[in-house]
């Protein structure tokens, strides 16, 4: 109608069983005998049900906050808290703390803590004290160092490289931190108590390992002997509040018009891919274009861990399964995009492509999916599509290039590009349109493209949006279809102009 179309590697052997959820961290290598185990006293009236382990109820309390920026403890803070933590973790019951909640569980320790404290003899500011206690806490019932990292909304990676280096991204730039942990032991636990949430297990036998926190945040680890420094643990926080297309306008990432334009590609059923760096910003696009989706349509959304928020009332979600300790039960993304195709859906949306699953992507566009879309990771449109027609060949499909790029031509309408600069700032550099073919070319025609002017004496780079002067892209019948052709052409009218630029 529209013219165009026509048409984890586990190589452990068997486990005998899946592991148990961490009830509690190891404790901290001890060279004292056992000592007999005080059991906390239950509070008896008006206690919460037992939680089942620290992690589980870590979902259910909010992290406790520190302030950021804390001057770098010494080594003798280190010192004295594991000389604490020694005596806690010999004198407490950890089984007992798991089955109560959290404030429980905080007023047991601190009791503990203050004990050691004199019987030890530490002199100790109140302060020095509290801080302690807090980190104590943190390490007995949550993710330890991590805490106040995970509690802060500004951060949106937290990237620790063994216990003495964590990283996180702030404002699109990577800087370091003062949060270290006690040793790549405890960092290990932390990271294999975050994986037994989703029934994995991570150690020298099966070092690679995804996750998820209970709040969304997506989780990689890897440890040793893969990773050479110390466990390496990589999280992609969850924004509870996804940043909208007006947001991205007032950050300069696009014009009011290029934001326009897009609202009108995402509401007027084109097929989209975002393409982008690392942490360019594609998911947050992505889930920008689905807020035009109209209210009416049934959407299907494949996710590896779900990070897209749908606004429409008619979504169902489907997230793909690593597979077992035993190396079977995968799902994969190909699996979820081909049963999408029998679910009935008018739109599928695939958070990430990245492999055989393209073509079944291509095929559902091309088949009356249309406004279906997906991100993948590539550095330029023309790029984006080399790798399309890459992913589609490595998942063994014996075809000429030539139809895999044909079938590219005529099942994707738009491709926006999505950049990290240098500076940190998230620009959508290119809207771009897939129009034919050439010989064994496929033609592409920009509406907008973001040029780099220069920078500021910050180290801000400054460039502007501009439009090329299409006055009437490859999909303004779809447009005038769904009644949005003024808009779109009022919105290309006033990009013809220079913006000036924002920061
Ligand atoms: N235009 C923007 N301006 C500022 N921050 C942004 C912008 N776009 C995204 N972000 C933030 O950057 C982080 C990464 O965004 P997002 O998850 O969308 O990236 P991605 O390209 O999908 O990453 P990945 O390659 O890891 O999947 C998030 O915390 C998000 O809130
Ligand atoms: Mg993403």
């Amino acid at each position: 109608m529209f013219g165009k179309r026509a048409l984890n590697d586990l190589e452990d052997k068997p486990k005998p069983k899946l592991p148990e959820p961490a009830k509690a961290p190891a404790a901290p290598v001890s060279a004292q005998p056992p000592q007999p185990q005080r059991v906390p006293e239950q509070k008896p009236a008006g206690a919460r049900p037992s939680a089942a382990a620290p992690a589980d109820r870590q979902a259910a309390a909010p992290p406790p906050v520190r302030p950021a920026g804390r001057a770098r403890k010494s080594e003798e803070y280190y010192r004295v808290k594991t000389q604490i933590f020694g005596a806690l973790i010999d004198t407490i019951d950890l089984s007992q703390l798991a089955k109560m909640d959290v404030e429980q569980a905080r007023e047991e320790i601190r009791d503990i803590v203050n004990d050691i404290i004199q019987v030890k003899n530490l002199v100790m500011s109140i302060s020095e004290q509290e801080e302690l206690l807090e980190d104590i806490c943190n390490d007995v019932l949550g993710y330890g160092p991590l805490e106040p990292l995970l509690a802060r909304d500004d951060i949106a990676d937290i990237m620790v490289n063994g216990a003495d280096q964590v990283f996180i991204e702030v404002k699109g730039k990577v800087e370091e931190t003062d949060i270290r942990f006690r040793d790549n032991g405890q960092l290990l636990n932390i990271c294999q108590r975050i994986v037994s949430q989703v029934g994995r297990r991570v150690d020298e036998s099966s070092p690679i390992c995804d996750a998820r926190l209970p709040d969304g945040s997506r989780v990689n680890v890897i440890a040793p002997p893969l990773s050479i420094d110390g466990p390496t643990l990589t999280i992609r926080k969850f924004k509870k509040d996804k940043l909208t297309l007006d947001q991205l306008v007032q950050f300069g990432t696009i014009t009011p018009e290029g934001a326009t334009i897009l609202q009108i590609v995402g509401r007027v059923r084109c097929n989209v891919l975002v393409s982008g760096g690392t942490g360019s910003g594609k998911t947050t696009l992505l889930n920008c274009l689905t807020r035009y989706i109209d209210h009416d349509e049934r959407i299907v959304t494949c996710e590896d861990a779900a990070e897209l928020q749908l606004q429409q009332p008619h979504v169902v979600r489907l997230e793909t399964r690593p597979p077992n300790l035993e190396g079977e039960g995968e799902v994969t993304m190909r699996d979820l995009v081909k049963n999408c195709l029998r679910m009935r859906p008018e739109r599928i949306i695939v958070g990430e492509v990245r492999g055989p699953e393209a073509f079944d992507l291509l095929q559902a566009m091309n088949t009356g999916h249309d406004g279906s879309m997906g991100t993948l990771h590539a550095n330029s449109p023309r790029e984006a599509m080399s790798r399309i027609e890459s992913m589609i060949t490595m998942g063994g499909y014996a075809l000429p290039s030539k139809t895999i790029r044909e079938m590219i031509v005529s099942s994707i309408d738009v491709i926006v590009q999505a950049a990290r600069l240098r500076d940190g700032s998230r620009r959508i550099t290119h809207v771009t349109e897939v129009l034919g073919m050439e010989g064994d070319v496929i033609i592409t025609q920009d509406l907008f493209v973001y040029d780099l002017i220069g920078e500021d004496q910050h180290g801000r780079l400054i460039g502007r949006h501009r439009s090329t002067g299409i006055g009437r892209p490859a999909f303004w019948d779809r447009a005038r279809y769904y009644g949005e052709e003024q808009r779109l052409a009022a919105a290309l009218d006033a990009a013809e102009y220079d913006e000036p630029h924002r920061s």
